[in-house]
């Protein structure tokens, strides 16, 4: 027999804030007369801890099955009332929410009528989709005690030190015969006012490494094969060329960074007097620069142009490097050519030492690098210097580039086994910028030092700890534990195309043995991509199903439709966007619609062009600035769609360019409130909605 569906609504008046402009008493009788609607209530401020109490006795008195909280903005308060939904012995997800603060009452303030017209159109959206709300539960994973960390340099030993420091078993991996990463490779490194030996630092946290109890080292080690996900991942390296398995529960990343090629440039491989300032510190660590008379740097070759940006620690090692020579051999004539001196403050004091050496400065314009030619064998550097704006030319008996970095050679080969990316400039890239900056996508692997992009000892080290606290959390939680928004796939209409396995950016569908994929519940997120991408619909989002979405977007829909918008708004920027068009009291056309999805991926086709077959006057697809989707690369798989949508409507005799996207920040408002102005005025709708 099926459940009666028994849906109460409570309506806030947010004190002044909502019913100041809306006419909640007429929302509040307009809710009794939807269907399946028992119970509405209307509240002075919802979220008190007096109304939460009295929310919870409505449920039970009521047998409420479904709630429709209709007030602030889900990005805020969204979490307290399915709490307390929860603790009223209802399963959360079947709570919808809806904003008639930001999204009404303090955008459309002139026009009270208008906005509880508005008002009354999102509570009977929210009552169409909670209708059809299926429970959903949180999901657990455990979690053991152990993690391989790749890579043996700084940032590696750090973080398998920090590990073994705190009770968990590291397993060390270096390709390399021996630890230290590139500061095996280099002389000093400069810590306070002065210079440390490389080796020294190396040689002292290496045997840290190696005789801690809990650290396991594997050294000329490669490896051949990485199974599974967060808890259970299956490890195949060969190490010294023997085949080693072990199973951890997590992964840090920790491979480190080389140099970029330099080949051609300024005859760096043809002329051994040009050098990288790597290969200079190796010249210096062996007590190789013998009798050099003229050292010429050139700052920033390869890096801070159109295709990568600052190399971040190229200023800092010239300047570094050339105070070295100097002390080796005072009356070495040394030339530092850069474009600008990106520093941090501490380093600072390299400056006026080199300066009071008598290292010289010359500063060349961004668009006039120095010429190289050869006079009779003789480098002749030409340069161009902004501040004494004359041209100078030097002679070198070595030349040395600092050149730009990439990741190391075994990128590719890990992002395989890991399932994870890489960015345009050949460096890992990490989960989200602010959000996950030591985090890749997929939960249990971390990412540390200069495989994620050039940085100082100290920075690498603090990485390496950083990465270690990563990890550290499901692991001295014992589990991991996920968002019930996840995705299902229904296998009975499925031929198995691949898409949804290809495209999850988590890595979160696997193919069994039957070529079947198969949600690994733990690992996704819920963004909605594979459900809104597969050709065959088999694939639901818990609480963002297509029924539920569609029903809203019929809701909506039902009177008026021409003079709507139907706007499709990510939970994460997007709505932070109009939240703050809200807050900011920005005032806009009353025209949108507004239906919520976690990310902009999940919008399917199916669903604009369920909008336009209804009448509507648009549609807005609205998500994350680029490139800071927080479900990694959803805005971009969402712009295609939108792309391929306006192709498709097209064929379908719609016009196209009713079909619209924006991608904004969460402080973006005005960008938002501007966007409905442009719509309506393009659209050409009545402000009468
Ligand atoms: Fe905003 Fe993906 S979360 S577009």
């Amino acid at each position: 027999m099926t459940e009666e569906i028994r849906i109460g609504v409570f309506v806030c008046d947010c004190g002044s804030n909502i019913a100041g402009v809306v006419n909640v008493p007429e929302v509040v009788n307009y809710a009794k007369g939807l269907k399946n609607v028992v119970f509405v209530d209307e509240g002075k401020w919802s979220c008190s801890v007096d109304a939460l109490s009295s929310m919870q006795e409505s449920i039970k008195e009521h047998k409420l099955n479904r709630v429709v909280i209709a007030s602030c903005t889900a990005r805020t308060h969204e979490p307290l009332f399915k709490q307390t939904v929860k603790e009223a012995g209802l399963n959360p997800y079947l709570l919808e929410f809806v904003s008639i603060r930001e999204q009404v009452s303090w955008v459309h303030m002139n026009e009270p009528e208008i906005a509880t017209q508005k008002a009354k159109d999102l509570v009977k959206m929210g009552v169409a989709k909670a209708a059809l709300l299926e429970e959903g539960e949180e999901i657990r994973l455990p979690v053991g005690k152990d993690c391989m960390v790749i890579g043996g340099g700084m940032a590696g030993m750090t973080a398998a030190l920090s590990l073994a420091n705190q009770g968990f078993k590291a397993v060390l991996v270096e390709k390399r015969p021996q630890l230290g990463g590139l500061l095996n490779l280099i002389s000093t490194v400069s810590s306070d006012k002065e210079l440390l030996s490389a080796e020294e630092i190396v040689r002292g946290q290496a045997k840290l490494v190696e005789t801690h109890p809990n650290v396991v080292v594997y050294t000329n080690a490669e490896i051949e094969n990485v199974d599974g996900y967060i808890g259970n991942y299956s490890v195949t390296i060969k190490s010294n060329g023997t085949r080693n398995n072990f199973d951890v529960s997590t992964v840090i990343v920790a491979t480190g960074m080389r140099e970029l090629n330099l080949e051609g440039k300024f005859f760096y491989g043809s002329d051994s007097r040009v050098v990288t300032q790597l290969e200079l510190e190796g010249i210096l660590k062996n007590n190789q620069l013998g009798d050099v008379k003229n050292v010429v740097m050139v700052n920033c070759v390869g890096s801070k142009n159109e295709t990568r940006g600052c190399c971040n620690i190229g200023c800092h090692v010239s300047i570094k490097n050339a105070l070295a020579i100097k002390r080796v051999n005072k009356e070495a004539k040394v030339y530092i050519l850069y474009r600008d001196l990106s520093m941090v403050k501490e380093e600072h004091f390299h400056i006026d030492a080199a300066k009071a050496a008598g290292v010289k400065f010359l500063r060349f314009p961004d668009d006039r690098y120095p010429e190289v030619t050869k006079d009779n064998e003789n480098l002749v550097i030409n340069v161009y210097d902004i501040l004494s704006g004359r041209a100078f030319l030097l002679s070198a008996d070595l030349l040395v580039l600092t050149a730009g970095f990439e990741g190391d050679e075994t990128i590719e080969k890990i992002k395989g086994h890991l399932k994870v990316s890489s960015n345009a400039e050949g460096f890992f890239q990490e989960r989200h910028i602010k959000l996950g900056p030591l985090d890749f996508p997929a939960d249990g692997i971390a990412l540390c030092g200069c495989a994620k992009n050039p940085k100082t000892l100290k920075e690498t080290i603090e990485e390496g700890m950083g990465a270690a606290m990563r990890v550290s959390i499901p692991m001295n939680n014992g589990y991991i534990e996920a968002e019930g928004i996840v995705a299902d796939i229904d296998l009975a209409n499925c031929n198995s195309c691949g898409l949804c396995w290809k495209r999850c950016p988590y890595g979160a569908i696997r193919v069994n043995e039957n070529k079947e994929p198969q949600v690994v519940k733990a690992l996704c997120k819920g963004c909605g991509l594979c459900a809104a991408d597969c050709p065959k619909e088999c694939i639901s989002i818990v609480h963002y199903s297509d029924d539920q979405v569609l029903a809203q977007v019929e809701a909506a829909l039902e009177e008026n439709p021409a003079d709507k918008i139907i706007a499709f708004v990510c939970h994460w920027c997007a709505l932070g966007g109009v939240d703050m068009a809200g807050v900011s009291r920005l005032q806009y056309p009353p025209n949108a619609r507004l239906i919520r999805v976690m990310c902009s991926a999940r919008v399917s086709i199916k669903f604009i062009q369920r909008a336009f077959d209804l009448g509507a006057a648009g549609v807005l697809v609205a998500g994350c600035e680029f490139p800071t989707c927080h479900y990694i690369s959803g805005n971009y798989a969402a712009e295609k769609r939108v792309n391929r949508a306006k192709k498709i409507l097209a064929k379908k005799g719609f016009d196209p360019d009713k079909l619209w996207n924006i991608w904004c920040s969460a402080a973006d408002g005005p960008k938002f409130a501007n966007t409905m102005r442009e719509m309506v005025r393009e659209l050409h709708l009545a402000k009468e909605v």
